[in-house]
């Protein structure tokens, strides 16, 4: 995720190379990162960290714990930290680094291919100036929205877990094409294609998914003939029930 972040934000012209240094403990990773992008790369974070003003935590939620004490020794400094580790609740991310803006984040696997979907939430210390540089850093992987924190859960109960509903949909569909006699190649283009090409209408368009609904389907057509299996089938209040479901599951690793 973060690389999916740096190279955006050098490809974008955000950062240049020279601007931004990554603490990373792997050498044959800090070699690629440094081949791939010119950027900093040092095996120590404290060095990564020592005179930034913004900074972004990466690591695996369970690895927290062993850099705190690395943010603590910069706190002084007031960076704006952004997080995007999943489930880590502000109060610990501002218990790091005391008085420091901090920026809590969820963005989706998407953005490593700069279509995600990151869901921002401000921490008490920030400023509308850092909202804006929040939102300026991962506007570089997709689309920013900004929520209260108490939302964290329900952001991933849809965009954070989206990607798998959707990616067992488009198998779904596959299979469909395959049992209607298309080959299986085929048939992943026409249901990629298609879930990707209504998701762009839709966006383009601003029309509500109801009105495209009606438009599509003619009297007596092919395509209510579908919807009257997916509604008998409950795939509404399957998907309605599953972003329900991946948010209380969140709220519970939050509070365990
Ligand atoms: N992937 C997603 O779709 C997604 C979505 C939402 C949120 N997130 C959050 O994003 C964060 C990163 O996820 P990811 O999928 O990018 O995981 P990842 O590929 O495992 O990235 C974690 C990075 O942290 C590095 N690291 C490990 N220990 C470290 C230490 N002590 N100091 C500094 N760096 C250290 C790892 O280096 P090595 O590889 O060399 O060990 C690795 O480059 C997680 O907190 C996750 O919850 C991810």
């Amino acid at each position: 995720m973060a690389e999916a972040l740096i190279s955006r934000l050098l490809s974008r012209g955000t950062y240049t190379a020279g601007e931004i240094a990554v603490g990373e403990p792997t050498a044959a990773r800090r070699q690629f990162l440094l081949e791939t992008y010119g950027v900093t790369t040092c095996d120590r974070n404290l060095e990564a960290l020592a005179g930034a003003d913004t900074i972004l935590v990466a690591v695996k939620p369970q690895i927290f714990t062993h850099i705190t004490a690395d943010l603590a020794a910069i706190a002084a400094a007031r960076p704006l930290v952004l997080s995007i580790m999943a489930g880590v609740p502000l109060t610990t991310l501002e218990a790091a680094v005391p008085q420091c803006p901090v920026v809590r984040a969820m963005p989706n696997t998407p953005a490593t291919v700069g279509a995600g979907m990151t869901a921002i939430a401000p921490g008490q210390h920030v400023t509308a100036d850092h909202m804006q540089q929040a939102e300026a850093i991962f506007a570089a992987v997709g689309a920013v929205v900004t929520v209260p924190e108490p939302l964290m859960d329900a952001v991933t109960g849809l965009s954070g877990s989206g990607p798998g509903y959707v990616a067992v949909m488009i198998e779904a569909l596959i299979d469909g094409g395959v049992a209607v006699g298309l080959p299986r190649a085929t048939a992943q283009t026409l249901a990629i294609q298609t879930v990707l090409g209504t998701a762009t209408l839709l966006q383009t368009t601003d029309l509500h998914p109801a009105v495209l609904k009606d438009r599509v389907t003619s009297p007596g057509g092919t395509t209510i003939a579908g919807i009257a299996q997916l509604e008998a089938a409950g795939v509404r209040s399957a998907l309605i029930e599953a972003v329900k479901a991946a948010c209380q599951r969140s709220q519970q690793l939050g509070a365990s």
